[in-house]
């Protein structure tokens, strides 16, 4: 079927026809001939880069520009809600119906708000977390959803983020019973259970754009799962190295699957140690200045010069450890195929448009604290391999899975290539998990009585799948928790939130959270510090991630606890008594350490020596501070805890920016982070004021400090500047001076 036949406005046709796409993907024909455009509900499953978001596109514009209708599309991670908002915004001069254009809008941020300058936009981009957070503040522009696209729906069975999303559904559909529901999924078993809970229709389909090869490696010879046999020739010793280098030497692009970030690293190291005498003389001066690039983002680490020395011989290796921009500078430079080979963990797989010749699953486990190794699932397995083959340049793609003896050889392609992905069910019914929701649901009134709260988890997919009963015995349990609590009251039939259970859940934590932090704040240690707050909030359930206590830092943890006894706001546990709890107990400490370490300003390089905190971990922990110390500002300011509030407030801006007290002013400014406000600060530029009257040559002869970012600051703080001098500072600047951000 060709574009030009679909029955869409003129205008959008135009634009995907534009983009190069003139003829439907097989699964895009299926879900039309399955009645999408006609508003009709559908779950589609197909494989990776089948298209399903072209079929979500055309979907939400029709329905837009003829029905007037608003479109929700909810996706699990912030890096595929941008990926997808910059795919929508294409469609910006699209006319509608009814008069006015078509307008694109992303929300993931801030989980403490309503939005409601998004009741403007037609489409709204969104994480899961942040549309759970939206219906919680009963976000009025909410009831006009019509049409909601749900992406990667197979993440309801992932067992801390999967539940969000089912009650995200559940939610609209009581909110609207009519909305039309487009959910995306790989291919999955229980299609048809999805459909039915969610009372849609479904296609499903194993069509794929590139063909895909899967096959075995034992030794040199690779065993495919049509029967057929390959061997390879022998250039380096270990089979994963063998096999990638095999692939670059043809042309092609690999990405490595590894089960650990070290186990990333140590590929990546020997890859990029065979690579470089394979590689061309121009594509080694390309990645040189990649590999410049890499350094001029954020502070330098020895992560971040590991990388950098990588990526200029072709490798690279990608995790959650990397921070934000040097994880996406990878995936561009993967995608223009200058990075030859990338080494990735596993969360690589999910939903980012990142094809490649030949993937390769160099362990079929995984390793997780306290739990051991185990199996990934075939459904795993299938979004991994579903990377490889790159439309429009490779005829098909390679996935090998690596076999260390003949017996695994055979497990592996009985397992995992030959296997059918798993059903996936539902992981709603777990008390921790739940609480948050019954709480919400009550709060934001979405069930006004105790029968009400029954009736609503009565229709998710748990409800569904199991026997309603068995949810039914956790939320009585919950119900009763929130009720010592004080979080919610009962009237008759009638429960309510109080004004305390109503913040908390307005507030996006756990409630368990927030008695740790009701009590503590109340109570409060004998003395009040940076640690009380960092250890009050690193103490909470939602404190992410959670930093274990290496045994060789047990003593030195140990130590600071004493040393900071009278600061903590919880009684540390006797290290006799239980022994578990205490290494609990430690290991908040070393968040609470490490947090106060952040706010004085040690180099992240610091923090990776001290605590093993990668940047990319670093940067979860301050969102999560950030987050936590925010709910505890506006809990103490309800609690009547007031002469608290100036206290946490400071320190949640301290935490955002990692920096002293003194450096806060500075910033405040844009293009100003930790590292430049310190320089600026030591050469005694300490206020606005003194920015204001500084010549620009005073700002420019600084280290960091390039034209561009001098001229930002003079914008900023006001001041006056010659033109003369403004058409000097076009110097020559390197990379780390001209960047206008301080990436964390
Ligand atoms: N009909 C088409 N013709 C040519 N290219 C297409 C067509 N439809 C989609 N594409 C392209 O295919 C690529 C993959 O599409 P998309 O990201 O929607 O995959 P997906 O099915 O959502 O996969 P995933 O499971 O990885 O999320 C995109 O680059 C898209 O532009
Ligand atoms: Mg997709």
């Amino acid at each position: 079927m060709k574009v030009e036949e679909l029955s869409i406005p003129e205008q959008v046709k135009e634009i995907i026809i534009k983009s190069g796409i003139s003829e439907l993907y097989p699964p895009q024909e299926e879900a039309v001939q399955a009645g999408a455009l006609e508003g009709k509900d559908l779950v589609l499953a197909s494989p990776t880069a089948s298209g399903k978001t072209l079929t979500a596109e055309f979907c939400a514009l029709k329905h837009i520009v003829e029905r007037g209708g608003k479109v929700l599309y909810l996706t699990p991670l912030r890096a595929l809600a941008n990926e997808k908002y910059q795919e929508f915004r294409k469609y910006g001069s699209v006319r509608k119906a009814k008069g006015g254009r078509v307008r694109v809008g992303i929300s993931t941020g801030d989980f403490d708000s309503s939005d409601p300058w998004l009741e403007r936009y037609d489409i709204i981009i969104s994480t899961n977390e942040k549309a759970d957070s939206l219906l919680r503040h009963r976000a009025k522009w909410m009831d006009e959803i019509s049409l909601v696209v749900a992406d990667e729906v197979h993440l309801l069975n992932d067992s801390e983020r999967g539940p969000t999303l089912e009650v995200v559904l559940a939610r609209l559909m009581q909110i609207n019973p009519e909305i039309q529901i487009l959910a995306l999924s790989a291919t999955i078993k229980n299609v048809e259970e999805l459909g039915d809970w969610l009372k849609a229709q479904y296609v499903t389909t194993e069509w794929r754009p590139v063909k895909l090869k899967e096959g075995v490696l034992l030794h040199q010879e690779i065993q495919f799962k049509d029967g057929g046999a390959v061997k390879i020739g022998k250039s380096a010793g270990d089979s994963a190295l063998n096999l990638t280098l095999h692939i670059v030497k043809s042309g092609g692009q690999a990405l490595i699957f590894a089960s650990t970030r070290r186990n990333a690293v140590s590929l990546a190291r020997k890859v990029a140690g065979e690579l470089e005498s394979v590689l061309s003389r121009a594509t080694l001066r390309s990645l040189n200045l990649l590999g410049e690039r890499i350094l001029a983002i954020g502070e330098r680490t020895r992560v971040s010069e590991l990388l950098a020395d990588l990526v200029k011989r072709g490798a690279a290796f990608h995790h959650a450890g990397l921070g934000g921009g040097h994880r996406k500078l990878l995936e561009d430079a993967f995608r223009d195929g200058k990075v030859k080979v990338l080494a990735a963990t596993p969360t690589l797989a999910f939903g980012v448009n990142l094809p490649a010749r030949m993937v390769v699953i160099s362990d079929y486990r995984r390793y997780e604290v306290g739990y051991g190794y185990y199996p990934i699932t075939v459904l795993e397995y299938k979004q991994m391999a579903g990377r490889a083959g790159r439309p429009k340049y490779d005829k098909v793609g390679e996935a090998i899975l690596i076999a260390k003896t003949d017996d695994e050889q055979d497990y592996l392609m009985e397992s995992y290539v030959l296997a059918e992905p798993e059903r996936i069910w539902s992981k709603l019914a777990v008390e921790r998990i739940l609480r948050p929701h019954v709480l919400s649901t009550i709060a934001a009134k979405y069930a006004q009585t105790e029968q009400g709260v029954y009736d609503f988890f009565g229709k998710t997919f748990y409800a569904y799948q199991y026997d309603p009963k068995a949810i039914k015995l956790v939320i009585t349990k919950i119900l009763k928790f929130l009720y010592d609590e004080q979080m919610i009251e009962v009237a008759g039939r009638d429960v309510f939130a109080t004004k305390f259970g109503g913040r908390v859940s307005e507030l996006y934590i756990d409630p368990v959270s927030a008695v740790f932090i009701r009590d503590a704040l109340q109570a409060r240690a004998p003395v009040i510090s940076d640690i009380s707050f960092l250890h009050m909030i690193a103490h909470t359930p939602d404190m992410f991630p959670r930093l274990r206590p290496y045994s060789s830092e047990i003593d030195e943890l140990g130590l600071f606890v004493d040393e900071h006894k009278d600061e903590f706001m919880f009684e540390p546990p006797g290290e006799l008594d239980d022994n578990m709890e205490f290494e609990e107990f430690l290991g908040e400490t070393k968040v609470a350490w490490a947090l106060q370490s952040w706010v004085e300003e040690v180099t992240e390089d610091q923090m990776i020596e001290r605590f093993r905190v990668q940047p990319g971990d670093l940067y979860r922990l301050v969102n999560s501070a950030e987050w936590l110390l925010y709910a505890s500002r506006e809990l103490a300011g309800l609690l009547k805890q007031k002469d608290l509030v100036p206290k946490l407030n400071v320190l949640r801006e301290r935490s955002a920016k990692g920096v002293k007290v003194e450096l806060l002013p500075l910033v405040r400014l844009e293009g100003i982070g930790r590292a430049r406000a310190r320089i600026l600060f030591n050469s005694g530029l300490k206020t606005i004021e003194d920015l204001k009257h500084a010549q620009v040559d005073r700002l420019t002869a600084l280290p960091l400090i390039g034209s561009r970012v001098a001229k930002r600051i003079k914008e900023q703080v006001g001041g006056f500047v010659k033109s003369e001098q403004w058409k000097k500072l076009g110097k020559e600047e390197t990379p780390e001076q001209k960047s206008l951000t301080e990436y964390r």
